[in-house]
């Protein structure tokens, strides 16, 4: 099914919506040849609407640019949930399960043929990963809509610098998937 931008933008399936200052629903072209998937919007993007405009986003984009080529502008951005958990806590397991029908419908609106998980729970709810980070990252995997691959959050590698290299290590991995695709 198509995304209902409007419904959306309105939702109040979960408790998330009564904290929120906005729905943070996505950017970037729908033929974008990459998608990224985080994990909630903090407060930054909470407030202006927009995925991975905080420090995380900074570096992210960064390393995406660097290593794989591709802009910000580029690729499509989004979360595993749209409302701000409070105090950046992980969502909540019926958080996932209420605002997992619009990632459904979104990813299916997109043509992109590599979609990019950033953190555990991305990796969980976009590739169906069961396993810790350090066992998933960096690994393609077939998803119905083309390759899934996850790499750690943007957020571990500004407390643990060591994990940039890593991140390098998986987005050198979608570089080669982006330009097979
Ligand atoms: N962290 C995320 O997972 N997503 C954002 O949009 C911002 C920070």
């Amino acid at each position: 099914m198509s995304l209902d931008v409007a419904a959306l933008s309105s939702c109040t399936r979960c408790r998330l919506s009564e904290s929120r200052t906005r729905v943070v629903i996505g950017t970037g072209p729908t033929d974008a040849a990459l998608v990224l998937v985080g994990e909630a919007p903090g407060r930054q993007e909470d407030e202006g609407g927009e995925p991975f405009i905080g420090r995380s986003g900074q570096l992210l984009f960064k390393l995406i640019e660097e290593v794989v080529g591709l802009t910000r502008a580029q690729c499509y951005v989004t979360n595993t949930v749209k409302c701000r958990p409070p105090a950046n806590r992980v969502p909540a397991r019926d958080e996932l399960e209420a605002c997992r029908p619009w990632l459904v419908d979104q990813l299916a609106d997109l043509s992109a043929r590599v979609t990019l998980t950033l953190g555990l729970t991305a990796a969980r709810e976009v590739l169906g990963a069961t396993l810790s980070m350090s066992a998933v990252h960096g690994r393609a995997r077939h998803l119905g809509t083309g390759t899934g691959i996850a790499t750690y959050h943007p957020a571990a590698a500004l407390r643990d610098p060591a994990l940039v290299a890593v991140m390098r290590a998986d987005l050198a991995i979608v570089r080669t998937l982006v330009a097979a695709s």
